[in-house]
């Protein structure tokens, strides 16, 4: 039996006419769930109860219906028109109105809850006290920074402002001292490196960079100002002088850097503020369609693209998404624990929330410092009752700490996961022992691109599903086309890509400086008329894999483009391998996703040497090195592989389609199509010997690899099993479970591929009828660059 199944998925895993590999071919999937009914308490206090929400925003009612959106909001002026689509795909919302971000989120909620928290901050160690800022104290803070901006800068409406600052309760105050002003800012995450700083600043030509001394993660004060030295100088190689630097300090009054301060350029804000005590800055009045904020993120090249977003729509509808998925009152305790340095952070810990006059927790640290109970007794301590994080986080609190959160007294209402598909059974500990049988969860699926959730159940009005996502929000009208643009109708079984029909608010107005790109990336593959001036030809594709079951439940199977998402983190898979052709000693570089029991996903780097050159365990650090320097320790690869070289197709083509089978411990298929084939069995051969890792031709970076549930040999089939249940992994073939499903039960697509399909990449899967994935295959995009020495990214930086 077993022999025979093998032999099966030998056969059907015969490599794909294409030669490249990524994310989504080893997405891993699940059975079909079913469904969990809401907690009765939830829905009895839920902000949206109505089934006919759903009647009131459709499609044929599109766009008044986003006036609702608008409405939650307070204007200076009201718009004229709420959708305008005479230049798509560069939609306007509530266009003629004018509008402030900090006075909404700040301001009007003086009068009722002047001495309600706005931010509860909490410093990762845990003998400082948590700062509770009222809505009063932030609004004096924020009208003395944006004085400072104003004055002491010359910063005005229009302008770019880059800031790179870690979680703490300055980072809002900043972001609507700078919404305040119509000044657009650009929050770079704070585990970035200088040069990943550097890249964002030039882009985006900000003047000014606003950074912090120093902050703690994992029990260290880490150096932060170093960060924005190296900044400065490589913006400066780039052509990009940046004027000043202001510099908060982590404990006031105290300077917590080693870097030296550079006189004229660096300066320290609480040293300045005193000069800006008491004054107030009237709010600017925005036209609704001006840009609130900038959000670099990865995309298929090097070069991160930077989401420019609105102020009008994006708000209203970080506001209206709060209020009615997050299901936010005035009187909750609201703790997201994502970083602001990302759009989750924007969206749902600053923007939505504070909207709506919610209490937001901005916590500093680790979620498991010092021990896994933190998160619940922060929560037990502030009577948080809205919490909201990613598979990852939620991941790595159960493993290790599986029955803490019964320890603590606290009580959830409502709980969210954002970020990459969660697997069932990580969502039941979610459902069962975090929210305590309790807590309503939401699986929100959308992107920064997007500004705000897409699908998600509602919470008040859907029941829940392990593992999928859930229809579109009220307004939002997904569909998923095959790679002729065929429609896939809920319950056909069949994947393809999701794409939105209609435009919304929340959606970003382009990509920063680069309109081509913004088209081209998202709106030309099936735009079925260019020239066309009717959005409904305009459809917006998302660039992720997803299959709707009959319920209209939608399943996110990961993305279909070159993006990694590491621990819910997208990262470019062009911008690593720039980063490791750096060195000198490497010519060609290919990275590839590697599934991960607690991040997902994390990168495996394979690097051929020039000739002549010796493998090292130094070379391999070094790589490594190079990565963590270009753009963040988030990006530091699981391992670093230097191999005698790479598997390459005829015309020259390294196929990482057969890195990332020999990384994921599974079959490579046939490779007799390449042209040298002998080098496959040569990796793989060092690669599943951990004594071989650091001895001759294969290195690694990090130690010898963590043993993987998705290798699916019989003796880990077990353990795979006990992790996560029917978790299985599939690649550009079918999986474990679906060799053993009789092939009967199968449906196979097949996979076409027309002239209209072009070069984009395509999904194609076998569901049952219920709605259990049995196979999946994904056919990638050619690649048109190569990592090789020709590389046109070759010796330059790989970031924008
Ligand atoms: C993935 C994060 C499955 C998806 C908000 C998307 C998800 C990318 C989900 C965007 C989810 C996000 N289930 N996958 N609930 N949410 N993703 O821009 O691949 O950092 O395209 O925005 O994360 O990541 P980004």
């Amino acid at each position: 039996m077993e022999a025979m199944a093998e032999k099966k998925t030998r056969r059907q895993t015969k490599p794909s006419p294409s030669d490249d590999v990524s994310e989504a071919q080893i997405a891993v999937h699940w059975q079909e769930q079913n469904y969990f009914p809401v907690p009765k308490d939830f829905t009895a206090q839920a902000n949206l109860t109505d089934k006919g929400v759903f009647k009131r925003f459709a499609l044929e009612k599109f766009p008044g219906y986003y006036k609702e959106f608008a409405e939650l909001l307070d204007w200076y002026k009201k718009w004229d028109q709420i959708f305008d689509g005479s230049h798509p795909p560069f939609w306007r919302w509530f266009v003629g109105g004018k509008i402030n971000a900090s006075y909404n989120c700040v301001d009007r909620h003086l009068a009722k809850h002047r001495n309600k928290t706005a931010i509860h901050f909490v410093p990762e160690p845990q003998n400082e006290a948590i700062q509770h800022v009222t809505y009063q104290e932030l609004y004096v803070r924020v009208n003395e920074f944006a004085a400072l901006l104003r004055d002491f800068c010359g910063l005005k409406a229009g302008d770019r402002v880059t800031l790179h600052m870690p979680m703490v309760a300055e980072l809002p105050i900043t972001m609507l001292a700078c919404a305040r002003l119509g000044v657009i800012h650009s929050q770079v995450f704070s585990g970035f490196s200088g040069k990943a700083c550097a890249d964002r600043v030039s882009d985006s030509e900000s003047r000014v960079l606003i950074t912090m001394d120093a902050y703690y993660r994992g029990g260290k004060l880490l150096e932060h100002k170093e960060k924005a030295d190296i900044a400065v100088a490589e913006a400066a190689k780039d052509g990009h002088e940046l004027e000043k630097v202001l510099v908060w300090q982590r404990y006031a009054g105290k300077y917590s850097s080693q870097a030296k301060l550079v006189e004229g350029r660096d300066f320290v804000i609480n040293d300045l503020l005193p000069k800006y005590r008491g004054k107030r800055i009237d709010p600017v009045q925005m036209p609704a369609d001006a840009s609130l904020f900038l959000m670099y993120t990865s995309g298929t090249t090097g070069k991160p693209k930077g989401a420019q977003h609105s102020i009008g729509g994006y708000l209203s509808y970080v506001t209206w998404t709060s209020k009615y998925v997050q299901d936010i009152h005035p009187e909750d305790v609201y703790w997201c624990m994502a970083d602001i340095g990302w759009i989750t952070g924007h969206s749902y810990i600053v923007y939505g929330p504070l909207a709506l006059a919610a209490s937001s927790v901005v916590y500093e640290g680790v979620p498991t410092h010092p021990d896994p109970g933190r998160p619940w007794r922060i929560a037990e301590e502030l009577g948080v009752n809205i919490f909201h994080t990613s598979p990852t986080a939620i991941r790595a609190l159960r493993k290790d700490g599986p029955d803490e959160p019964g320890k603590y007294n606290y009580r959830f209402k409502h709980m969210t996961t954002v970020g990459e598909p969660i697997e069932p059974e990580v969502w039941k500990w979610y459902f069962n022992v975090v929210g305590k049988k309790q807590a309503v969860i939401v699986d929100t699926w959308w992107q920064t691109e997007t500004g705000g959730f897409l699908c998600s159940t509602m919470p008040g009005i859907h029941k829940m599903k392990p593992g999928s996502a859930g229809p579109g929000i009220p307004g939002i009208h997904p569909v998923i086309y095959d790679d002729e643009g065929k429609e896939l109708k809920a319950g056909s079984g069949r994947a393809g890509n999701i794409c939105i029909r209609n435009p919304w608010p929340g959606i970003m107005q382009t990509i920063w400086k680069d309109s081509d790109r913004f088209v081209r990336v998202y709106y030309a593959r099936y735009c079925k008329d260019p020239k066309s001036k009717n959005w409904r030809d305009w459809p917006y594709m998302a660039g992720d894999g997803a299959a709707q079951t009959k319920d209209g439940y939608y399943r996110i199977l990961g993305r279909i483009d070159d993006v990694i998402n590491v621990a819910g983190h997208r990262l470019g898979t062009k911008e690593i391998e720039s980063a490791a052709l750096l060195v000198p000693e490497v010519v060609e570089a290919a990275v590839v996703p590697v599934a991960d029991p607690i991040k997902g996903k994390v990168p495996d780097l394979y690097v051929a040497l020039r000739p002549g050159l010796k493998p090292s365990d130094e070379l391999a650090k070094k790589v490594s090195a190079s990565v963590v320097s270009e753009i963040g320790a988030i990006a530091r690869p699981r391992q670093v592989i230097i191999v005698p070289d790479m598997p390459k197709t005829r015309s020259g083509k390294i196929m990482r389609r057969v890195l990332a089978a020999i990384s994921n411990r599974q079959d490579t298929g046939d490779v007799s199509t390449l042209a040298n084939p002998e080098v496959v069995d040569k990796i793989r051969a060092r690669r599943l010997e951990p004594s071989a890792t650091r001895s001759s031709a294969i290195w690694s970076a990090m130690g010898p690899t963590r043993s993987p549930c998705w290798t699916w040999s019989r003796s880990t089939r077990r353990r795979a099993r006990s992790w996560c249940s029917a978790t299985t992994t599939l690649q550009q073939s079918v999986s474990p479970s679906a060799a053993s499903t009789p092939p009967r039960k199968r449906r196979s697509l097949g996979r076409k591929r027309s002239s209209a399909a072009g070069s984009a990449p395509s999904w194609t899967a076998c569901l049952s009828p219920s709605g259990t994935t049995t196979s999946c295959s994904f056919m990638p995009a050619p690649r048109r660059r190569s990592a090789g020495p020709m590389s046109p990214g070759r010796g330059k930086r790989s970031t924008a």
